[in-house]
C-alpha cells in the first residue's frame, strides 16, 4: 500500500523538492498535495512542475481567526486523503485541535538542534550565545511548538565569521538530507532517531 503524503508550505520549498524527488521507485510513499498558506508561495510553481496537485488557502483573509483557516485548509486535504502531512517551511502555528486531528502522523523541520532555539530566529540567537555547533531537527508535530519526538538530527559547525545567513545556508544542506531520509524511515516504521553528521 503506497503512502500518500501532503507537504505544506509557506515559501520556496527547497525543502519540498527534495521530499518530492524522494518519493520515486521502490519508495513506499509518494506525493499527493503541496499547499500553502500563501497563494504567492514560490514553492507552489516548483510543485506543479513536478507533477504535484497543487493548492492554497490565503490565511490573510481569515484575519487571524485560525480555526476558520484551518477549517478550509482540512477540508482541502481531505480532498487529498493523505496519510502523512510534512511541514516544510509552513509558518502558520497550527492549533490543538488541528494538530491533534493529524497526531502522530505530521512531520515538521525546523532549522535547529531542538530542544534549543525553538521558534524564530534560530541562527542568530545560536551566534549570539556562542555555540559551536548548530544543525536540524525534523520531529513529530505535537500542540506545543517545535517540541515533539525527534525523529532525527543534523549537526554543523559554526564557524569563524559566520553571519546568520551563512550559517542557515549550511544549515539548509542537512536540511536537504535530513528529511528525505527520515520521512523514508517513518513510512516504513522506523521511529528510531536519526542522527546524521
Ligand atoms: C527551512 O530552513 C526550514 O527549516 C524552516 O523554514 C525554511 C524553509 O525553507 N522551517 P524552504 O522553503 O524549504 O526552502
Amino acid at each position: 500500500m503506497t503512502t500518500r503524503v501532503a507537504i505544506l508550505i509557506s515559501g520556496g520549498g527547497s525543502n519540498m523538492i527534495k521530499l518530492v524527488e524522494s518519493m520515486v521507485g521502490d519508495h513506499p510513499a509518494r506525493p499527493v498535495l503541496v499547499g500553502s498558506n500563501d497563494p504567492e508561495a514560490g514553492g507552489l510553481a516548483k510543485a506543479a512542475a513536478l507533477g504535484v496537485p497543487v493548492m492554497a488557502v490565503d490565511h490573510r483573509p481569515f484575519k487571524g481567526d485560525r480555526p476558520a483557516f484551518e477549517a478550509v485548509l482540512q477540508a482541502r486535504l481531505e480532498e487529498a486523503a493523505p496519510d502523512v502531512i510534512c511541514l516544510a517551511g509552513f509558518m502558520r502555528v497550527l492549533t490543538e485541535g488541528f494538530v491533534r486531528r493529524w497526531e502522530g502522523r505530521m512531520l515538521n523541520i525546523h532549522p535547529s538542534l531542538l530542544p534549543k532555539y525553538k521558534g524564530l530566529h534560530t541562527h542568530a540567537r545560536a551566534l549570539e550565545a556562542g555555540e559551536t555547533e548548530a544543525g536540524c531537527s525534523v520531529h513529530l508535530v505535537t500542540p506545543a511548538l517545535d517540541d515533539g519526538p525527534i525523529l532525527g538530527q543534523a549537526v554543523v559547525p559554526i564557524l569563524e565569521g559566520d553571519t546568520p545567513d551563512t550559517l542557515a545556508a549550511r544549515v539548509l544542506v542537512q536540511e536537504h538530507r535530513l528529511y528525505p531520509a527520515v520521512l523514508e524511515r517513518f513510512v516504513r516504521g522506523n521511529l528510531t532517531p536519526l542522527q546524521l553528521s
